[in-house]
């Protein structure tokens, strides 16, 4: 079987949708009404997911982040290693290493310890989600520490795809997988892609870190995670955020979705 965590999510809607549904149990804090087969498990209860798993199966391990979730999701990698699963695909962050800013923290301490278990594995390591973007815009405006650095934003579906591709292939090589959309913008390009999808002008607001930080603080985010996202929005023109991997051709092949076909199937959204 393949047992999908993380199932109600943006990435594990679209992978269920993806892989034979017969084959398939979403793992669900509570029923969902899936189209597939579900069983109630949590992350905070590693067990509940290992007494999930069986000899030969094949776990997509993903869910949001939370100050637990390094110990959660290492417990359960090291259920599925005894349990005999087959193949772990992961979601990761692009630019993950122990030590990093916000989820690169966790998803690089993850990753290590994925890549020491002996289980063969796929780590995903997508750039930001499009599908954030859409409750970013308020008033037709959205706001960011950004300035001119280029930088990419993926589909989660095309994440989902890549997984889906993973999952149902003879298991390969363990490898890290960096996913990109196909283009990279400023976020000024990005507010033209967005104004001309919505049919009416969405501005990027450029603030320095203190007023972003304070801005995030407004809109229900906690001070010091705010204080690390707008610093990290700040240094993405210093690290790469920008440059462009093939893999999601490579590995379903197809080309990425592009930013402006998102924004004209958000485009009410972002009206
Ligand atoms: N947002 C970005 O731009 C971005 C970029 C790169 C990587 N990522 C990574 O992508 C991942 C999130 O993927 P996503 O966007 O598909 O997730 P999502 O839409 O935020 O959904 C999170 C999923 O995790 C489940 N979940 C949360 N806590 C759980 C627990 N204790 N036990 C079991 N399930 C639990 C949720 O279940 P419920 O429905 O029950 O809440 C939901 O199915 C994170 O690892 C994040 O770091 C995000």
């Amino acid at each position: 079987m393949i047992v999908v965590t993380g199932a109600t999510g943006s990435i594990g809607r679209a992978l269920t949708g993806l892989l034979p549904r017969e084959e398939v149990v979403a793992v669900v804090r509570r029923p969902a009404g899936l189209a597939c087969a579900e069983a109630v498990a949590d992350f905070e209860r590693p067990e509940t997911i290992g007494g999930l798993l069986s000899p030969g199966d094949r776990l997509f391990l993903n869910s949001s982040l939370w100050p637990g979730v390094a110990d959660a999701q290492r417990a359960v990698v090291d259920l599925a290693s005894e349990a005999g699963v087959a193949q772990i695909v992961s979601v990761s962050v692009r630019g993950a290493r122990p030590g990093g800013p916000l989820g690169a923290d966790p998803h690089g301490r993850i990753d290590d310890h994925l890549r020491a278990c002996g289980v063969p594995y796929a780590i995903l390591r997508p750039s930001g989600f499009m599908q954030n973007l859409p409750g970013e815009v308020r008033d037709g405006r959205f706001h960011g520490s950004y300035g001119e650095a280029r930088v990419n934003y993926i589909d989660t579906r095309d994440v989902a795809a890549v997984a889906a591709a993973l999952l149902t292939a003879p298991v390969g090589p363990s490898a890290v997988h960096e996913l990109t959309g196909p283009e990279s913008y400023t976020h000024a390009e990005i507010a033209a892609v967005i104004s001309a999808a919505a049919g009416k002008p969405v501005a990027y607001v450029d603030l320095p870190v203190p007023e972003m930080t304070a801005h995030l603080v407004a809109r229900g985010l906690p001070e010091p995670a705010a204080g690390a996202l707008a610093a990290m929005m700040r240094d993405m023109g210093r690290t790469d955020w920008w440059s462009l991997s093939t893999a999601v051709r490579d590995l379903t092949g197809r080309p990425p979705r592009t930013l402006a076909a998102f924004a004209a199937e958000h485009a009410a959204a972002f009206a």
